[in-house]
């Protein structure tokens, strides 16, 4: 019953709509708790990784409702700033709740999120950061407290572009005493998201023309409820466009984000895929017949995110030649490939970089999602195989995908959840 099941080999065709983002609903989530007041968020996904948020910041005092895919928050009687248990340490963005509780109380303490383990996906980046701004943090084992007895703007510079770093700073900076100027900010679709929430509620937030990656942030400005709609997800839109281009066939991507997704449509079409933008999404031909990839780089925005990454190598494993993908932002993202191999890919990984020697097919088995993306991406390669796939573990593509199940038979597919 935790398994999706896929028949592959056939070409997609048709038309599916494109969810709202993880990656952008979530630091906004996070940000209403700084609103005395009911805070409305529309096109809200419905994904695990929300519901857990919802279930975070109803912990700590917040009433929440759906109703359709609008999200109401009424964080005005919160009075919580504690957070423990496996939904904080099982959710990474449960971290963007620091940023968020230290500008409304100027204290929060909770486990370490996604876990204890030194070097896999730490907060050094976002503690550094916050203890610029006046904020003390005592840590026993996995358990942690920030204490801000002033939150107070200065200068920040991320020794890299972290985004949730940058969302936690933007969090504790709206409210704090002065100006905080953030250097080295990351620049994700999903940051601009964020600012945009946080302008419409009242904070004060530039970003400085002449450097495009510092954020000027104004503290202390009373922010209001407002209405606000999240952005289509960039990465569930790449994973169908990618899709067809493993399996050929022809689809139109329903409010898909076009303007965020340019490396990846790039990169399409690169690989012999015909891409036309209109105004309301995205429509993909492709012959099922592609080019490799000799090399790329994911990379922070604009470049092509790491989220893509796997659903990449799921396409060139039937291009015709050898293809080269260096994952350059996480360490751990490689972990598909022993999967893939079950399916006949030929992969080498050498540390961080993957080397594909395209095959003539793929054939339907029983494989594993251990992760989010990975688990997409085994999806996407039980499309492009001869034969019935069995991917375990749909929790994990479920914290991102709304229902890829919906999603993949809109296009065709024949793919069930039994
Ligand atoms: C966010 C996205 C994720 C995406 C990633 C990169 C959300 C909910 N998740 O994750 O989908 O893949 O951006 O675009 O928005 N790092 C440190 N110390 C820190 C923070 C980060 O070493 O304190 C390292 C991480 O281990 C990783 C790299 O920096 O290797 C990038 O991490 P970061 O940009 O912070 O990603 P997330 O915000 O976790």
């Amino acid at each position: 019953m935790n398994a999706i099941h896929v028949r592959g080999g056939n070409p997609l065709f048709g038309e599916t709509k494109i969810q709202g983002s993880k990656n952008a609903v979530l630091p906004v989530m996070a940000a209403a708790l700084l609103i005395e007041g009911t805070s409305v968020i529309e096109n809200c996904p419905r994904i695990t990784d929300v519901f857990h948020m919802q279930q975070l910041l109803e912990e700590i005092g917040c009433k929440i409702h759906w109703r359709d895919r609008s999200l109401y928050i009424d964080a005005a009687n919160v009075t919580e700033n504690a957070m423990r248990g496996e939904l904080v340490t099982g959710m990474r963005s449960s971290i963007m709740l620091l940023g968020a509780m230290l500008g409304r109380f100027g204290k929060a303490a909770m486990n370490h999120p996604g876990g204890c383990v030194i070097g896999e996906r730490p907060i050094d980046i976002h503690l550094e950061a916050l203890k610029q701004m006046g904020v003390v943090i005592c840590e026993e084992e996995c358990f942690f407290t920030a204490t801000a007895a002033h939150l107070t703007g200065t200068v920040i510079t991320l020794p890299m572009p972290s985004v949730g770093a940058t969302e936690n700073v933007i969090l504790a900076a709206v409210m704090a005493q002065g100006v905080t100027v953030l250097k080295n900010a990351a620049k994700e679709p999903e940051i601009t998201a964020l600012c945009d929430f946080l302008k419409a509620a009242g904070a004060v937030i530039e970003a400085d023309s002449f450097a495009e990656s510092t954020l000027l942030i104004r503290g202390r400005r009373k922010l209001y409820p407002i209405s606000f709609r999240i952005p289509t997800d960039r990465i569930v839109a790449g994973t169908y466009l990618l899709s067809v281009l493993g399996t050929g066939g022809h689809i139109f991507l329903k409010d898909a984000p076009v303007k965020h997704m340019k490396a990846l449509i790039q990169l399409a079409e690169a690989m012999d895929a015909e891409v036309s933008v209109c105004e309301n999404g995205i429509t993909v031909l492709a012959e099922g017949i592609h080019k490799t990839v000799p090399y790329l780089e994911t990379g922070v925005y604009p470049l092509f995110p790491t989220d893509m990454q796997s659903p990449l190598l799921a396409v060139l494993t039937k291009a015709k030649g050898k293809s080269v993908i260096c994952e350059k932002i996480f360490e751990n993202r490689l972990r598909i490939v022993p999967e893939l191999r079950k399916m006949g890919a030929r992969i080498e990984v050498k540390d961080n970089m993957a080397t594909v020697y395209g095959v003539e097919a793929l054939k339907g088995t029983r494989v594993e999602a251990l992760e989010l993306r990975g688990g997409a991406a085994l999806i996407l390669a039980g499309c492009m195989a001869e034969g019935e796939t069995i991917v375990e573990n749909r929790q994990f593509i479920e914290r991102g995908y709304e229902d890829i199940v919906r999603d993949y038979g809109n296009l065709g597919v024949k793919i069930n959840t039994a």
